[in-house]
């Protein structure tokens, strides 16, 4: 088992659209080690670049929430190729901890992926496990959930987004200082 670092709101990586995964070799490591990572932190979903790895890649297990069932997923070059309705929803996520949003997002998605053997996908998708999915395909694309709410609640938590930026440029400061 090895955890990796969570990366925060604030860090560049997280504000660039990750490179499409071309070689599906030796993803096993990677992506066990981000299994481990997010049920450490408590997670639902998470994405390649959340653990500073700049990749279009994630994962979601949601078999622990009522109903779910079994329900644990690689998404690799995910695309939203279309949406329909509409619903609400409070989100949270790993890189700007402590902080809840609802958030509006298409009810019911199709969704196009890839999987761990490079075989592709299209499926239908609704309910928690394309909200998910919605919240992790943004992140690959640097979008964060304080992107998709309104001028107001974004304001609400301004004080939060502040520290949690100011921390991560440290940390990202910090990193630099021992590249050699
Ligand atoms: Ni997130």
């Amino acid at each position: 088992m090895a955890l990796m670092d969570i990366v925060h709101y604030g860090d560049p990586i997280l504000r660039k659209k990750c490179r499409v995964v071309k070689d599906f070799k030796g993803l096993n490591k990677l992506i066990n080690d981000m299994f481990d990572t997010m049920y450490e932190e408590n997670g639902i979903g998470l994405a390649a670049n959340q653990v500073g790895v700049d990749l279009n890649l994630f994962i979601i297990d949601i078999s622990d929430i009522e109903g779910e069932g079994e329900s644990i997923h690689i998404f690799i070059n995910g695309q939203i190729i279309d949406s329909s309705g509409e619903s609400w929803f409070e989100e949270g996520c790993l890189s700007i901890p402590d902080v809840r949003l609802d958030v509006k997002r298409p009810e019911k998605i199709i969704f196009k992926y890839q999987d761990i053997d490079g075989k592709i996908h299209t499926n239908e998708i609704e309910g928690l496990l394309s909200r998910a999915i919605q919240h992790e395909v943004d992140h690959l694309n640097g979008v964060f959930i304080i992107d998709r709410v309104s001028k107001t609640s974004k304001f609400s938590i301004d004080k939060e987004l502040k520290s949690i930026k100011k921390e991560s440029l440290d940390k990202a400061k910090q990193r630099k200082a021992f590249v050699l």
